[in-house]
């Protein structure tokens, strides 16, 4: 997340991954991918979480490329999102990952759809071209099926796009205390997200829709669906921070305009999912709900590290699951923020 003001106070990373020629990523040429559902081996595989790696900020990127120096290649790593809206970027960041790990699962986030470089003429052009990119790379964007020590777990994306309080009741939209900037001026996606005409105002729908034939399917083993947006506003700090917000004239950002939208949330319910991970609102969150333990683990600015509102960069086991004493001996890790 973030809106245009904090932007331009951005550290950029001063040693960029090499390009692909000319800016883009050669589509594969088999269309969708062949191997949804591939089932991997029965090692010892851990799964590991992470979102909003933003890997414009150089910290950032010096953290991603010592974990991709580390030997995690029995495990899968989830990425939920917001890598960067930089394409030849991106797919660098996903092949070191992808080189590190047996396999790494990834949804675009709404940084991904900008479209400010002028390379697409619209950001469901760069959405596919993303799918492209992870297909050439062999970074699953379609469920996966993993067994570890006899027991079975899949992995299933979900596609996204938040829904706003003027387009759907699926918005996670809450009122508060004081005006909203309802034309989102200072939210970035106002300037830098493009769709065609068919879907301005539906992107919600057209995302969920994504989303129909991996809900049609049967799945072996645990289910552990991962989404950029969140599927709900409860599993935030954001709920209740705005409920005891105080009324003000002053125009102000409401987020929960763009967290995400409740087809989520009634997607990865109808799939039986076991743990959710999400993106998006730069958070640290892990939070059992209605059966359902819901985990954002985003390493999201380095000021927001510095400030205390992130915890040190890091990755989250997700499955499988891990009893409090194992969390607390290491079970979430990484290497050190550098
Ligand atoms: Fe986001």
């Amino acid at each position: 997340m973030r809106s245009a003001a904090m932007r331009r106070g951005a550290t950029k990373a001063s040693a960029r991954p090499q390009a692909p020629r000319g800016g883009r990523i050669p589509a594969s040429t088999n269309g969708r991918e062949s191997n949804a559902r591939r089932c991997y081996g029965n090692g010892l595989v851990r799964v590991w979480a992470v979102s909003d790696l933003h890997v414009d900020y150089r910290e950032n990127a010096e953290w991603v490329d010592n974990l991709a120096r580390q030997d995690y290649r029995g495990d899968v790593l989830i990425v939920g999102g917001d890598v960067t809206d930089d394409l030849p970027r991106l797919d660098a960041t996903l092949a070191r990952l992808r080189d590190a790990f047996q396999a790494v699962a990834f949804v675009p986030g709404n940084h991904e759809l900008w479209v400010r470089r002028g390379s697409y003429d619209c950001s469901l052009e760069k959405f596919e071209a993303i799918l492209a990119c992870c297909r050439v790379r062999g970074v699953q964007t379609e469920p996966i099926t993993l067994a570890a020590d006899g027991r079975q777990v899949s992995i299933v994306p979900l596609h996204a796009w938040y829904a706003l309080p003027e387009e759907h009741p699926s918005s996670l939209y809450r009122d508060r205390p004081g005006a909203d900037d309802i034309g989102l001026g200072a939210w970035a996606d106002t300037h830098f997200v493009r769709w065609p005409e068919a879907i301005k105002g539906r992107a919600w729908e057209y995302f969920a829709e994504l989303n129909r034939a991996r809900l049609s399917r049967r799945y072996t083993g645990e289910v552990v669906t991962f989404s950029h947006f969140l599927p709900r506003l409860d599993v935030g700090l954001l709920g209740r921070r705005s409920a005891g917000a105080a009324a003000s004239e002053r125009v102000r950002f409401n987020f929960s305009r763009v967290a995400g939208t409740d087809l989520i949330e009634r997607q990865l319910r109808a799939l039986g999912a076991a743990v959710h991970i999400y993106g998006h609102q730069h958070r640290n969150v892990d939070r059992t709900l209605g059966g359902v333990r819901y985990v954002s683990n985003c390493l999201g600015y380095p000021s927001e590290r510095a400030r205390g509102l992130l915890a040190a960069a890091r990755l989250v086991q997700v499955w499988p699951p891990l009893t409090r004493a194992a969390e607390e001996a290491g079970g979430s890790s990484a290497p050190a923020a550098p």
